[in-house]
C-alpha cells in the first residue's frame, strides 16, 4: 500500500507519538487543573510541557500565547465568530478551506459582516495588488489566509503579505503548513495562527492549537464558555490565557501527541522536511509530465509549494481515478473538491475537482515512483 493522502492526515504517527499517547493513557490518572491530587498535577505538568514544546517549535519564550483546541477548525471559527462584530468587512482568498469560508458566509447570511475574496492566480498565488486596492477600499476588520493551499500545495509570501494588511486584524491557516516550513513568529506580524496536531505534526486528530499575538486575547470573544478549574466561584468566564478560551476537560493524549510529534519535527528539522517533500514532488511530477493526458496544477517552481499535487487525467473523473489507484495499485489519495469549492472554483475544476496526492517526510521515493507509474498506467 501507498498512503498518498498526508494532507488529509498523517499516516504513518511516529513510535514517539504513539508511546506519548498510550503513556498518558496508562499513567495519568486526572484532569489537569482539577482536583490538586497527584494525577492531577502529573495532567497539568503533560499540558504545560506540551505548550512549553509549541513555544520552543515557534522559537518564542511566552508558552502562555498557545491555546489548545480540537484542531484548525476550532482555531480559526474562535477566531472569525470571536473577532468579527456587526458591520465588519472581513477579507479571504479565493482559495480558502470550508473551514474559513463557512464560518465568514455563516456571519454573513445572517447579515452580520460582509466578506470579499481576493482573487488569486490558477497556480494559487494571491493576488497582492488585488489585496492592497481591498483593503485601502474596504477598510477590512480580519483577513483571512491560507498559508498552504490544501489542493495545490502552494506557499503564500507571508513575508510579502502580512505587511499589507493595514489596520486589519490577520488570521493564518497553517493547518497545512506547520510541520513542513518553517514559519518565524518572532518576524511577521501575524496576529492569529490556527493549526491542527495530525498532519504535519503527526499527533492523532482532535486536537490543535491557536497562536495569539500579545494583545490580541482582549478583543477576542471565547467561543466555548465552561469550567477551566480556575476561579470556580465566578460565574463569569476568567478573562486570563489560557483558561479563557480552554473551557472543558481537555483532550489529554492528543496533547501530549502533539507535543511528541513537534518534537520528532524539531528533530528531524524543517529544512530536511521541507527539501525531502519536495523532492518528492518534483519526482512525481518529472515522472507524470510525460503523459500529455495527465493536466498538473499548482506552480511550476515547485520551492514554492509542499508535498502536495493536484491532477487530472483527461476524460476520466477524479472520482474514478482515485478508485483505480486504491483497487488497482493500492494508492491512497483524496478526489474531488478537499472542502475548497472556491479553490476549485479558482482553478476551474469545478464540478468534479481534481485528483490529489500528498506526500510527507515519511514517504519514500520509491513509493512517488510506483504512484506515478499507476497514474500513468491508468492515464494510458
Ligand atoms: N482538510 C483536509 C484535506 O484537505 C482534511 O484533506
Amino acid at each position: 500500500m501507498i498512503y498518498a493522502d498526508q494532507a488529509a492526515t498523517s499516516f504513518p504517527k511516529p513510535p514517539e507519538v504513539v508511546e506519548a499517547v498510550c503513556e498518558v493513557l496508562r499513567r495519568v490518572p486526572g484532569s489537569p487543573g482539577r482536583s490538586g491530587h497527584r494525577g492531577a498535577l502529573a495532567a497539568s505538568r503533560v499540558v504545560f510541557e506540551a505548550r512549553e514544546e509549541l513555544a520552543q517549535f515557534f522559537s518564542l519564550e511566552d508558552e502562555s500565547r498557545f491555546v489548545f483546541t480540537s484542531g484548525a477548525t476550532e482555531g480559526l471559527n474562535l477566531v472569525i465568530q470571536g473577532v468579527l462584530r456587526p458591520g465588519d468587512v472581513a477579507l479571504a482568498s479565493a482559495v480558502e478551506h470550508n473551514s474559513v469560508a463557512r464560518p465568514l458566509e455563516a456571519l454573513c447570511r445572517q447579515g452580520r459582516i460582509r466578506v470579499h475574496y481576493v482573487p488569486c492566480n490558477r497556480e494559487g498565488f494571491l493576488d497582492l495588488r488585488a489585496l492592497k486596492e481591498m483593503v485601502k477600499t474596504f477598510s477590512p476588520r480580519l483577513i483571512c489566509l491560507s498559508h498552504v493551499s490544501n489542493v495545490l500545495g502552494t506557499i503564500q509570501p507571508l513575508e510579502e503579505i502580512v505587511p499589507l494588511k493595514g489596520e486589519a486584524l490577520i488570521l493564518i491557516d497553517a493547518a497545512q503548513s506547520v510541520g513542513h516550513i518553517d514559519i518565524d513568529l518572532s518576524q511577521l506580524a501575524i496576529d492569529f495562527l490556527a493549526f491542527s496536531g495530525h498532519k504535519g505534526l503527526f499527533s492523532p486528530g482532535g486536537i490543535g492549537a491557536l497562536y495569539l499575538r500579545p494583545g490580541v486575547e482582549e478583543i477576542l470573544r471565547p467561543l466555548k464558555f465552561g469550567g477551566t478549574g480556575s476561579r470556580s466561584e465566578s460565574l463569569e468566564q476568567p478573562d486570563f490565557l489560557p483558561d479563557r478560551f480552554e473551557s472543558g476537560t481537555p483532550n489529554l493524549p492528543g496533547i501530549a501527541g502533539l507535543a511528541a510529534g513537534a518534537r520528532v519535527v524539531r528533530q528531524i528539522g524543517l529544512k530536511n522536511i521541507s527539501s525531502h517533500e519536495r523532492l518528492l514532488a518534483e519526482t512525481f511530477i518529472e515522472l507524470i509530465k510525460k503523459n500529455p493526458k495527465i493536466c498538473i496544477y499548482g506552480p511550476k517552481d515547485r520551492t514554492k509549494a509542499t508535498g502536495i499535487i493536484s491532477v487530472n487525467i483527461e476524460g476520466l473523473p477524479p472520482s474514478e481515478v482515485a478508485r483505480r489507484l486504491d483497487r488497482e495499485f493500492g494508492v491512497m489519495v483524496r478526489p474531488g473538491l478537499h472542502c475548497a469549492p472556491l479553490a476549485h472554483k479558482t482553478l476551474d475544476t469545478l464540478p468534479q475537482g481534481t485528483v490529489r496526492f500528498s506526500f510527507n517526510y515519511f514517504n519514500r521515493l520509491s513509493e512517488v515512483e510506483r504512484a506515478a507509474q499507476a497514474l500513468l498506467e491508468i492515464a494510458s
